[in-house]
């Protein structure tokens, strides 16, 4: 028995194992049952249905890009890649006292100035202390409203009558919901809390700020699925002895990640930044050895940042590596990498760099900075002033090429830099390109860069 052509259609399967053949088998190959396959008709091709309410074409979904909530700080707006999305959360962490209680009341402040009501839940701090940083920000508008509730129930309740444009709670930690047992603060109740809030922005088309604290070792406090749970995660960072704060994108839903926005803390609060290059290179020494210039790229944004380095002798039996604004372990890989490769003896020095204005600088392009530096301060021989560096650095030495360079060389151009040092195919890539009056230096291996700087 055989299943002729006109008879495609039919099948036979065997009853033991659910194994299926054109032909007819005594005995099932799979499971090696006899007589078990019995003939079955193919079930007919699906045929499209009623497409119900809640499933709808993709061509003709919501585009709710046009329907963001523009919060009229620049660089707020940038970070969050065009506005606050209706519906949407988005967690802001931070260290204590960086400024993210400054930047949430400039923000509702600014679309209080738009004629939209907003409401500010805050566990943190009295009404009074509100009050007090609004008249150092001169914020007196009327349509941000304040409240102290700690329950989330009673916040949804209030939320629900008023009908904000948007809620901000600051901190998700002195959150707590009635239904959970535990103590506010603790995971339960931070991951609870937020997933009622997080049912009132999707039900609501509420958007909602919440703040977050940063733990020691940088991540917000409370369970790492917070950070799943949200659209939009940010960070403000930054050092608190400096003026600069970086909001930085480390997830977003509605957006690209990796974008910065740039504040400067003055005495009246958070100012935007618009030239930051200019800003971060304002205190350069010139002329001094362990300094260079380096155009990194944060998002769609270039940004020149001094890399500073200081290689001394170490007095001690191990010696000290310490990396701020950049990364320790890349550092480590980098001198071995110089040792190696140049042969110069850093076991016994330290060696302190940094990243000057509290900007952390997490692009591999940073390399070719880091490495010029330490040499500049090894051979205690300064570097051009009008030089960038820029480029990534692998293991044998050799100097690997990274992505925007027409961008980079475009900021260091318009900032008066003349030379820039970089790899040898980025180098290839742009010749023939406009070079906006700089000398472009291929280098293929640290030493040849060693060469050419000194
Ligand atoms: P804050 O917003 O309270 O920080 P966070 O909510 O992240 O804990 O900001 C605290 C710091 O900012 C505080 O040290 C004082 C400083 N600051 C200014 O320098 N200028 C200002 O206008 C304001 C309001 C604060
Ligand atoms: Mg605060």
């Amino acid at each position: 028995m055989q299943a002729s052509k006109k008879d495609a259609a039919l099948l036979f399967v065997c009853g033991q194992c659910g194994f299926a053949s054109r032909k007819w088998l005594g005995r099932c190959p799979d499971c090696g049952a006899w007589d078990s396959l019995s003939e079955q008709r193919k079930p007919a091709a699906l045929r499209p249905g009623r497409v119900p309410a809640s499933a709808q074409p993709l061509a003709t979904a919501d585009e709710e890009e046009c329907l963001r909530l523009v919060t009229g700080i620049a660089e707020m707006d940038r970070v969050l890649g065009g506005g606050i999305v209706p519906g949407s959360l988005v967690l802001i962490g931070g260290d204590p006292g960086i400024g993210k209680s400054t930047l949430i009341l400039q923000l509702l402040a600014s679309l209080a100035a738009k004629d939209l009501q907003v409401l500010y839940v805050t566990g943190e701090e009295s009404m009074r202390q509100i009050r007090m940083r609004a008249n150092r920000l001169k914020i007196g508008n009327e349509a941000i409203f304040l409240s102290t509730e700690n329950c989330v129930e009673a916040m949804i309740d209030l939320a629900g009558t008023m009908r904000p444009a948007l809620l901000a709670v600051d901190s998700i930690q002195t959150v707590y919901s009635e239904e959970v047992g535990s103590a506010p603060g603790s995971v339960t109740q931070v991951r609870e809390s937020t997933a009622r809030l997080l049912a009132l922005a999707k039900s609501s088309h509420l958007p909602i700020l919440l703040v977050g604290h940063v733990t020691k070792d940088g991540a917000i406090a409370g369970p790492r699925v917070l950070e799943h749970m949200v659209d939009t995660v940010l960070y403000f960072e930054g050092d608190r002895g400096q003026v600069f704060r970086i909001l930085r994108t480390v997830k977003n839903r509605f957006g690209s990640t990796n974008e910065i926005g740039v504040f400067e803390m003055q005495e009246s609060g958070l100012a935007g930044v618009d030239n930051p290059s200019a800003l971060f290179l304002a205190e350069r020494p010139v002329n001094v050895p362990g300094s260079v210039v380096l155009p990194s790229v944060e998002g769609t944004r270039p940004i020149l940042v001094e890399v500073q380095a200081l290689v001394s002798r170490s007095s001690l039996g191990t010696a000290r590596r310490t990396a701020i604004g950049a990364d320790p372990q890349r550092l480590a890989l980098l001198t071995a990498v110089l040792e190696k490769k140049l042969g110069v003896t850093l076991f016994d020095h330290d060696i302190f760099l940094n990243v000057a204005g509290g900007i952390r600088i997490v692009e591999p392009a940073l390399d070719l900075g880091v490495v010029a530096a330490l040499l500049s301060s090894f051979f205690e021989k300064p570097i051009d002033p009008a030089t960038v560096v820029c480029g990534e650095i692998g293991l044998a030495g050799e100097v690997r090429a990274v992505g925007q360079m027409e961008m980079r060389l475009r900021e260091a151009g318009r900032l008066g830099f003349s030379t820039f040092f970089m790899p040898e195919s980025s180098a290839r890539h742009l010749r023939g390109k406009k070079q906006e009056g700089m000398r472009l230096v291929p280098v293929r291996t640290v030493a040849e860069l060693a060469e050419h700087l000194f």
